[in-house]
């Protein structure tokens, strides 16, 4: 029996689970982060609560499974920066994360080199990707210490090893996407020429021992959070293709061993790398998902987001929403857009509202599923979905009517750790395959679309043009 602890480091909280080989899921703890949203796009989080809720959660699932412990595995937030200090690990900065705006001046700055700079990376230069993050953080809080990825400096914490994952670090706009190496040129127009940069490893790779959850761990199993969950839902052959609803909504589809540069405005990045191989995906980004519902809640529209489904009105009433509420990313790429709401009237409901967000997530999310479609060169015949928004009937029934594709949801609410988890154990048992350590699934509930073709193309002609307009707003503001 392997049991491994799987801490899924996210950016609306952390989530440890016990996974072992024989009982499957016996333990799960969590702990809620609450990022600082500030004026101007920024978005941060206190370092210390991410490493005190990696450290709770892990501790307690830990506890909670009563079992001796194999190896510790790391899903984290993708894009995420902070400086700190390598010598005593104390952190310099605040964690800038993902959904920070404040650097698309840095990208601004560099225009003129976003083609090759495609080119090398696959992924488009826009703020929401690490280099240009810590770029901004060296020129605006602080030159001291080292600037890295979240994950670094957890893993740092727990092993004191300084190593970043393959997919984390093809998140960056620095790594050369084909021989997964960091590009030092590339580094050198960020102003990061000088910096010092993680070892890249395979998530199969046990990098260190830690002694934070009792005895002396392995640690291996790293890989950012959206390819985790691509891992968890078993998409290993080319154009195979997952969603996950959390935060942010990512649709991930593997396009195998090829770093394919997309045709459609999506990036393309490393899946993981285990085993010596290293299959590539192209991904699509909604981010405000389980942010926008936040916002729902913050305005006391909802008490909570289990209250979606009640509270979400059978028609929206005229009004159309672009969730874009920290930017919008694949294909518009506009940083500077803000979320829109059209068609209010007098009569608008606060039913109608919520369902017009929702909708907008699952118009938002269609658009991407055609652009990997473009893509792969065949549409997507079905939608694998996880995350703790599926559990939202009507948001998922949404995606499969504006969609037009059957969704189906994966069973397990914590699809993230187990894809660290399943690297994990292909780094404590080399025999075995990443096949093998994922596991097949079926889902126990599928939406099929209910609304006619022409209905869900009308919706989507409507919203793209909505969707449009904040774009270009966003271009002149
Ligand atoms: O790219 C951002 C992603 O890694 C964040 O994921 O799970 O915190 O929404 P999550």
């Amino acid at each position: 029996m392997t049991a491994i602890l799987a801490i899924d480091q996210g950016t609306s909280g952390t989530k440890a689970i016990v996974v072992d080989d024989e009982d499957g899921t016996v333990a799960i703890a969590e702990e809620t982060i609450c990022p600082a949203y500030l004026a101007g796009g920024g978005v941060e989080q206190d370092p210390h609560e991410l490493l005190d809720s990696v450290l709770e959660a892990g501790r307690r699932a830990v506890s909670a499974a009563g079992r001796p412990i194999d190896c510790v595995a790391l899903a984290n937030q993708g894009e995420t920066v902070l400086a700190w200090d390598p010598r005593t690990g104390a952190p310099l900065s605040q964690a800038i994360v993902w959904q920070d705006r404040r650097a698309e001046s840095v990208c601004r700055e560099l225009t003129a080199h976003a083609a090759r700079i495609a080119r090398r990376t696959g992924l488009v230069l826009d703020p929401y990707f690490s280099a240009p993050k810590m770029t901004w953080l060296r020129r605006n809080v602080t030159r001291e210490g080292v600037v890295t990825t979240t994950d670094t400096w957890l893993v740092h914490q727990l092993t004191g090893e300084f190593v970043t994952d393959a997919a984390t670090a093809s998140r960056s706009l620095i790594l050369d996407l084909d021989s997964v190496t960091w590009d030092g040129e590339l580094a050198g127009l960020f102003g990061l020429g000088e910096e010092r940069l993680p070892r890249v490893v395979a998530g199969d790779e046990i990098v260190g021992t830690t002694r934070a959850f009792g005895g002396d761990i392995p640690v291996a199993g790293l890989i950012v959070d959206q390819q985790a969950a691509l891992l968890a839902e078993n998409c290993l052959e080319p154009g195979t293709a997952k969603c996950t609803y959390g935060t942010g909504a990512f649709l991930l589809a593997n396009t195998g061993r090829n770093a394919v540069r997309s045709a459609a405005g999506l990036t393309t990045s490393v899946a993981w790398r285990s085993a010596g191989q290293t299959p590539y995906c192209v991904d699509g980004q909604v981010y405000t998902v389980a942010s926008a519902v936040r916002w729902l809640q913050d305005l006391g529209l909802i008490r909570s987001a289990t209250d979606l489904d009640a509270v979400a009105g059978a028609d929206a009433g005229g009004v159309l929403c672009v969730p874009a509420f920290a930017g919008l990313a694949a294909p518009w790429w506009a940083p500077r857009a803000a979320a829109s709401f059209t068609g209010l009237t007098l009569a608008t409901r606060r039913e109608h509202l919520v369902l017009a967000v929702l909708q907008g997530v699952a118009a938002q999310v269609a658009e991407l599923c055609s652009l990997v479609a473009a893509d792969l060169g065949r549409p997507l015949t079905r939608l694998r979905a996880d995350g703790g928004l599926t559990q939202s009937a009507t948001l998922m029934q949404a995606q499969a009517d504006i969609g037009q594709i059957p969704v189906d949801i994966y069973p397990h609410a914590h699809a993230t750790p187990l894809g660290a988890a399943a690297l994990a154990r292909c780094a404590l048992d080399p025999t075995l395959s990443l096949e093998e350590a994922v596991g097949d699934w079926q889902s126990a509930t599928v939406y099929e679309p209910r609304w006619s073709p022409d209905r869900a193309e009308e919706f989507r002609t409507t919203w793209a043009q909505a969707a449009a307009a904040c774009a270009d707003k966003g271009e002149h503001t």
